[in-house]
């Protein structure tokens, strides 16, 4: 299982590198960076949708599964992409986006055509309810109901996402070996697996019943994760899929992407003996600090803290987690978890320490190793994202809440801030297109970019190499055990890996402030000790008292 002491790395293509001036990231950018990536130590690349697409929602609304997106490159490009990455032996991870289609897509187009066109049972249509919608749930991510009404057949069509992302209807057995098709197509390319986009929210409750309302609750439409999310008979659907593909190929990967999960739902979708899935993406962690309709809340590190420990202590010897704190739909984590001014480098550089020293597969948006920051676009019309706009209309258009609350709120959460172009070098929009980029870059990338990282052996990138390799030689921190130490400190997240007798300890600062830690309880032969990596030069000879800096971060080793 390969991707157990795998590196995983993120690329939004839009962002990552335009190789044409069109302004727009592409396969072929991918391509001319493929060294670098290794050289970073990256063993997979988890690709953002590469499909023709009506880009309502960057390319998670697919209207063609069997080619590539023109914008993007061609069907040669990407078995170029493939065929490159093997060479270098690196495995590439596709989205297979199966929840929903785009609105565009032929399916669609016939199913909304007429009640008996054989593509109708596609997708969920209902009749309106007393004049209304079919039920009252609410479209989670985006506010407003769930259901557009269709006039052409009177009927309404269910949608989690916007309503050009309408939902596959997977009780039809079409359905399910259309997707399986899709698959077959994918890996007999040589595509050596799929990040499942939101797969745990295609079984949805028979009926589709109402969310019971609560007295006085005056919403038009409520949240209903219950009726779609996780829902039983999803693992139906994902061992038929296991049977039908995934087991008759050897080596691929099925990565679902399930928020809401506890970690015994996670153990249905992917424990070994299950028959499913191979990893899961949790999100505990990302949503403690984002309220409904993207209200930033105050981080707590504390929380925060809490709940990787918990994923890693529920993992023992059952679990395989994956660990990531940004993607295409978060802000930027050294701004989001670390400071992104004075203590850019180190904060980041402790981040890094946490990701890859936990056990499970790391996942490094791009950027992310280079220490790319949220961005503060003054005009909404700067930002490119739909969840964004929207934020935007209902908040403050149609909400009536103050201007300047809601920008906060999207400078803190906006997807586009993972969305800005990747930052290589100084030139003209940070060397990454030639052309006009399709989202203005972040202005910092003077500062920031992968040649400046390049040159500087004590940049974060370096440090992402160095730990990188040491995780990866190191088989206390792929395979030992998690032990939490300093549990309630709100500063303070430390813990030892264990394996066969041999320790790993990881003690890092999670704040802007010194603070001085008495290891004597947790240590008691302090003789044997080697320091593996820090992020900032350490004098003290002994750890059974030691000063952190701000955000200071250190791997000893024991046992030695
Ligand atoms: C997932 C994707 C997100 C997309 C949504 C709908 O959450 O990560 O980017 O908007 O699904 O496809
Ligand atoms: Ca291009």
């Amino acid at each position: 299982m390969w991707w157990k002491n795998s590196i995983i790395y993120e690329i939004f293509p839009r962002s990552f590198k335009d190789s044409n001036g069109d302004g727009i990231g592409d396969i072929q950018g991918i391509i001319s960076k493929l060294d670098y990536l290794k050289d970073l130590g990256v063993d997979a690349i988890w690709l953002c949708p590469v499909y023709p697409s009506p880009n309502n929602d960057s390319g998670y609304d697919v209207s063609d599964y069997y080619d590539i997106w023109d914008e993007l490159g061609t069907m040669e490009d990407i078995e170029k992409l493939i065929v490159e990455m093997h060479k270098r032996d690196m495995k590439l991870i596709m989205e297979l986006v199966a929840n929903h289609t785009s609105d565009e897509h032929e399916w669609f187009i016939e199913s909304r055509k007429s009640k008996d066109n054989p593509y109708r049972d596609y997708y969920i249509w209902r009749p309106g309810k007393d004049g209304k919608e079919p039920n009252n749930w609410l479209s989670a991510k985006l506010g407003g109901s769930v259901w557009t009404y269709d006039d052409n057949t009177d009927e309404y069509y269910l949608h989690l996402y916007s309503s050009k992302q309408p939902d596959l209807n997977w009780e039809n057995l079409k359905v399910r070996q259309e997707v399986y098709n899709i698959m077959r197509f994918w890996f007999d390319k040589g595509v050596d697996g799929f990040r499942m986009d939101v797969i745990n929210k295609i079984a949805k409750a028979p009926g589709l019943p109402d969310v019971e309302r609560k007295e006085g609750d005056k919403r038009k439409y409520l949240p209903c994760e219950e009726y779609y999310e996780n829902y039983p008979k999803v693992h139906d659907y994902l061992k038929e899929m296991n049977r039908e593909v995934l087991s008759k190929y050897e080596n691929k990967l099925a990565m679902g992407q399930t928020s809401g999960v506890t970690p015994e739902q996670a153990y249905l979708y992917t424990g070994e003996d299950r028959g499913e899935l191979n990893l899961f993406l949790q999100f505990e962690h990302i949503d403690i600090d984002r309220g409904s309709n993207n209200k930033k809340l105050p981080f707590n590190a504390l929380e925060f803290k809490k709940s990787l420990a918990k994923w890693q202590t529920a993992m023992d010897g059952k679990l395989w987690n994956t660990l990531f704190f940004g993607s295409h739909d978060t802000s930027r984590p050294v701004s989001h978890y670390g400071n992104d001014k004075k203590y850019r480098v180190e904060s980041a550089k402790m981040l890094a320490t946490i990701l890859f020293t936990l056990k499970g597969t790391p996942i490094i948006y791009q950027g992310e190793e280079i220490g790319m920051t949220n961005v503060r676009f003054e005009s909404i019309e700067d930002y490119r994202d739909i969840r964004t706009h929207n934020v935007y209309r209902e908040r403050y258009l149609e909400g009536g809440e103050k201007l300047e609350d809601v920008m906060q709120d999207i400078w803190e959460l906006s997807r586009d801030n993972a969305r800005t172009p990747m930052q290589w070098d100084d030139s003209e929009n940070a060397g990454f297109t030639k052309g006009k980029p399709w989202i203005k870059p972040n202005p910092n990338y003077k500062e920031i970019n992968v040649q400046k990282s390049l040159d500087d052996s004590n940049s974060i990138l370096h440090y992402y190499k160095e730990i990188i390799k040491l995780r990866k030689s190191n088989e206390v921190l792929l395979y030992g055990d998690f032990r939490l130490i300093f549990e309630d400190d709100p500063n303070i997240f430390a813990y030892f890996r264990e394996l066969n007798k041999k320790k790993v300890l990881v003690i890092t600062n999670f704040s802007d402030k010194d603070i001085e830690i008495n290891l004597s309880r947790e240590i008691r032969k302090i003789d044997n000790f080697k320091l593996l990596i820090s992020n900032y030069e350490v004098n003290e000879a002994n750890i059974e008292s030691i000063k952190l800096k701000p955000f200071e971060a250190r791997v000893y080793e024991f046992g030695v």
